[in-house]
C-alpha cells in the first residue's frame, strides 16, 4: 500500500480518489482488518476472504469519489446524500466480480457512510447502546467499557493519521483545533458525548481519544437498586436527605458513578423548586419542569471568552435559585459553592473526585487554598464542616460494579478535625471464582443527627432503617 496523503476526511473531494489507480489507493479506513468485529450488530461475512473485501471497499470507495462530488456535503440534504451514496455503492458493487449478498452490500454502504458522516471505524461503537466508553490508544488499540468492564476490540484505524483526521473532525465541529500548539482538547459530540483528545508531543505514542458516551436513559433509582449499588433502606435515606434540603457532596474516582448518583438524587427534588445546574459538560438530565442549565465555556482559539464554573455560580446566585447543582467541583469554585451552601442556599448538591471520604475533605481544602483567600486551615475546615451535611462515597469495584460504599454525616469539628460518622457502609468480603466482588451493605447502627431536620421537612424514617441488625 503506497503512503499517499489520504484525503482530508476520507471523502471530501471528488478529485482526490480519482487520481489513484488500482490497489495503490490509500483510503483512510483501508485498515486491512475487519473493522466491526466487536460490534454485536453487523459483521463482515465470514465466508469472504477479508483481503478481497478490503480491496473491494477501496475500489468502490474510489469509484464513489469519482462519481459524486462530496466537497460541499455539509450544504446538502443528508437524507438525500445517503440515498444517493447507497444507490451508487450498490450499483458499483453489482459490477464487482465477487458477488455479495444484500446484507453484505448494506454493511459496506454503512462503513462508507460512517467514514463520510460519522467517526469512521468507531461509529458502530458509538451506536452500540451497551458501550459506555470508547478509548482509543493510538490507531490500532481501541478499548471499550461495557457493563463496567474494559475490553479490547478488533476495531482499528488505518494509521495514526486516519485517527487524527477523525479527532480533527470532532474538535473542529465545536470550533476548536488540535495541533502542536494545542495538543490537548475537550469537546463534545452532537449527541452530548464527552470527548478528550491528546496528541504528540504530550501523548508519547500517538493520538489518544477518550469518549464517555452520553446516556440517553440515565440510570434512575430502580436501576441502581437492580445493579445493587445501594439497598432500599439507603435509597430511602438518600431521598429523605434531598427532601430535607441537606447539602450533599458525592465523592468517587473516575467513572465511579458520581454523575449518575447526582442525577438520581436530583429526582427527589420537588417539582415546584427552581433548580440551577452548573456543569463543565452538560450531562445531568433532570426531569423537573423548572431547571436552568448552565455550562462553562472554554477559551476560543485566540484564548479569549472563557467562562468558568465560578463565574456561572456567581451568576446563578442572582437567578433566585431554590437549589444549585454543580456537576463537579475541581478548583477555586469550591469556595463559592461552600459559601452558597453556608448562606442559605441549602439543598445544594455537588460531586468531587476523591478515592475516599477523608480524602474528599482534604481535596476540598486544597481547592479552597486555590482560591487564594489565605484562610487558616481551621477556618477552611469550619467552612467545610458547616456547609456540607452529607458525604456519599461511590466506588467502581475491581469487577466493574458501582457501589455506594459509605453514606456519612458531617457532624462538626473536634479541635482542628472535621468529624463525621458513617451511617451506611459497604463491606467487601472477598472475590468469588468468577472474579466478582462479594460484600454486603451494613447500617452502622448510628441514627444521624440530621433526622431531626428531616422530620421538620416531614420526612419520617423508621428507626429500624438505621439498625445494624439488618442492613
Ligand atoms: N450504579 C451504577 N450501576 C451501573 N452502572 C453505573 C452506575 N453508576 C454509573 N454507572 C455507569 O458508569 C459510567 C460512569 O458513570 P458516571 O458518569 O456517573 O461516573 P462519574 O464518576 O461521574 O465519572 P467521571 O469521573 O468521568 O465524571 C456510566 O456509563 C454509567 O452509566
Ligand atoms: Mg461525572
Amino acid at each position: 500500500m503506497s503512503e499517499k496523503t489520504p484525503p482530508d476526511t476520507g471523502l471530501n473531494g471528488a478529485g482526490e480518489g480519482a487520481e489513484g489507480s488500482g490497489s495503490g489507493v490509500d483510503m483512510p479506513w483501508d485498515s486491512g482488518v475487519p473493522v466491526r468485529q466487536a460490534d454485536a450488530g453487523t459483521r463482515l461475512p465470514d465466508l469472504q476472504d477479508v483481503s478481497v473485501l478490503q480491496e473491494m471497499k477501496v475500489r468502490v470507495h474510489r469509484q464513489l469519489l469519482e462519481r459524486l462530488n462530496l466537497s460541499n456535503i455539509d450544504a446538502l440534504d443528508k437524507a438525500q446524500v445517503v440515498e444517493e451514496i447507497r444507490k451508487v455503492v450498490h450499483d458499483l458493487l453489482a459490477r464487482e466480480a465477487t458477488p455479495l449478498n444484500y446484507d453484505e452490500r448494506e454493511d459496506l454502504v454503512t462503513q462508507i457512510l460512517d467514514e463520510i458522516f460519522g467517526l469512521g471505524p468507531i461509529e458502530p461503537l458509538l451506536q452500540d447502546p451497551t458501550i459506555s466508553d470508547i478509548l482509543v490508544n493510538t490507531y490500532n488499540r481501541v478499548f471499550i467499557e461495557r457493563n463496567g468492564r474494559l475490553e479490547r476490540t478488533d476495531v482499528r484505524f488505518k494509521d495514526d493519521r486516519h485517527l487524527l483526521q477523525i479527532i480533527d473532525r470532532i474538535v473542529s465541529a465545536v470550533g476548536r483545533r488540535i495541533d502542536d500548539s494545542s495538543p490537548m482538547v475537550d469537546a463534545r459530540l452532537a449527541d452530548g458525548s464527552r470527548v478528550n483528545a491528546i496528541i504528540q508531543p504530550l501523548a508519547l505514542d500517538g493520538p489518544h481519544l477518550s469518549i464517555r458516551k452520553f446516556k440517553k436513559d440515565v440510570l434512575s433509582a430502580p436501576d441502581l437498586l437492580r445493579t445493587e449499588s445501594l439497598t432500599p433502606a439507603m435509597l430511602e435515606l438518600c431521598q429523605g436527605i434531598v427532601k430535607a434540603r441537606l447539602n450533599v457532596l458525592i465523592s468517587g474516582g473516575t467513572g465511579a458513578g458520581k454523575t449518575t448518583l447526582l442525577n438520581m438524587l436530583s429526582e427527589s427534588i420537588p417539582a415546584v423548586e427552581r433548580i440551577v445546574t452548573i456543569e463543565d459538560s452538560a450531562e445531568l438530565q433532570l426531569r423537573q419542569p423548572h431547571v436552568v442549565r448552565l455550562e462553562t465555556r472554554t477559551a476560543n482559539v485566540e484564548g479569549a471568552g472563557a467562562v468558568s464554573q465560578r463565574h456561572l455560580l456567581i451568576n446563578a446566585l442572582r437567578m433566585r435559585p431554590d437549589r444549585i447543582i454543580m456537576g463537579e467541583v475541581r478548583g477555586a469554585e469550591a469556595v463559592d459553592m461552600l459559601q452558597a451552601m453556608n448562606t442559605g442556599h441549602d439543598g445544594s448538591l455537588t460531586t468531587l473526585h476523591a478515592n475516599n471520604a477523608r480524602d474528599a475533605l482534604a481535596r476540598l481544602e486544597t481547592m479552597i487554598s486555590m482560591a487564594g483567600l489565605n484562610l487558616p486551615e481551621k477556618g477552611m475546615r469550619q467552612q467545610i464542616a458547616s456547609a456540607i451535611n452529607v458525604l456519599i462515597q461511590v466506588e467502581r469495584l475491581s469487577d466493574g460494579q458501582r457501589k455506594i460504599v459509605s453514606i456519612s454525616e458531617i457532624t462538626g469539628m473536634e479541635g482542628e478535625i472535621i468529624t463525621m460518622q458513617d451511617v451506611f457502609v459497604y463491606e467487601r468480603q472477598g472475590v468469588d471464582e468468577a472474579g466478582n466482588v462479594v460484600g454486603r451493605f451494613r447500617a452502622t447502627g448510628i441514627r444521624p443527627r440530621f433526622t431531626d431536620r428531616m422530620m421538620a421537612y416531614g420526612v419520617e424514617l423508621p428507626l429500624s432503617l438505621f439498625s445494624n441488625i439488618e442492613a
